[in-house]
């Protein structure tokens, strides 16, 4: 067993109003205050405010789900990391697929923004994933690996243990066609070898590494008990608070 501390981490996307965000934490607060994992919503950054104040007291701690990398300028409808941080952000989820997809997120700009959630004092949570196509074709390692490789170019040893990385695969997302946990397993198998590669042992043994795809109440368990997986990025099931509170609560 390792030391590394389970992570149960909502992806809200784009839902959820400000009002509506602060109704959640409210009722999510009690149902996870015993939980043994590490508990964090990724929110919209309009509703970062009154999450962070609801969650305030609490064992719930709040993710933006996208930053520039640049800490001002003319940047129109941007978001810089100091901002964040002022409000009370601990986690920033950078390069989702769906960044990367429908906003060209490059992985070149992953690495620009994780310095700089680095030196602005909070932690990145870096998603990485292959597509149908490519896993089909048999290139899920070698995609998994640049992704990662180009992520983490010039992130220390030190800030690379703190780091989270999120392995989604592209096909298991909002499809309901969860990987298996044999193939969430060894990808994210293939990530520690990657870093403990990139830096160390030690370091490998340090980083979280979530699996995130259609993570429900019901695979959850599952999925969190392999050795490689240190929790999961959870989209639709972390909307419900039933739900969310189960994931999190998943060794209850
Ligand atoms: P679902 O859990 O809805 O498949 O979404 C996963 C995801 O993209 C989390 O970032």
């Amino acid at each position: 067993m390792s030391n590394r501390v389970i992570m149960a981490a909502g992806n809200w996307k784009m839902n959820k109003t400000p009002r509506e965000a602060v109704e959640f934490v409210n009722d999510l607060k009690d149902r996870v205050a015993n939980s043994n994992s590490e508990v964090v919503v990724g929110v919209p950054f309009v509703c970062i405010p009154g999450v962070v104040e609801a969650a305030k007291g609490s064992n719930i701690k709040v993710a933006a789900q996208n930053c520039h990398w640049e800490p001002s300028g003319a940047y129109t409808g941007e978001v810089s990391c100091s901002m964040l941080k002022e409000l009370g952000v601990d986690y920033v989820i950078i390069g989702h697929s769906e960044r990367r997809e429908y906003f060209a997120e490059t992985d070149e700009m992953v690495n620009k923004k994780a310095r700089a959630i680095l030196d602005n004092g909070m932690i990145p949570i870096i998603c990485c994933g292959e597509s149908l196509t490519q896993r089909e074709q048999g290139v899920t390692k070698e995609h998994v690996r640049y992704q990662i490789k180009i992520a983490l170019l010039g992130i220390t040893a030190e800030e690379a243990s703190k780091i989270v990385i999120a392995y989604e695969p592209i096909w298991a997302i909002g499809t309901g066609k969860t990987a298996t946990t044999e193939q969430a397993e060894e990808v994210c198998g293939i990530i520690r070898e990657l870093v403990e590669e990139l830096y160390s042992k030690d370091v490998a043994e340090k980083i979280r590494i979530l699996y995130g795809g259609s993570v429900k109440p019901e695979n959850a368990k599952e999925l969190f008990a392999m050795p490689n997986i240190d929790g999961g990025l959870v989209g639709g099931a972390s909307l419900k608070s039933d739900s969310f509170e189960k994931i999190a609560n998943h060794d209850a």
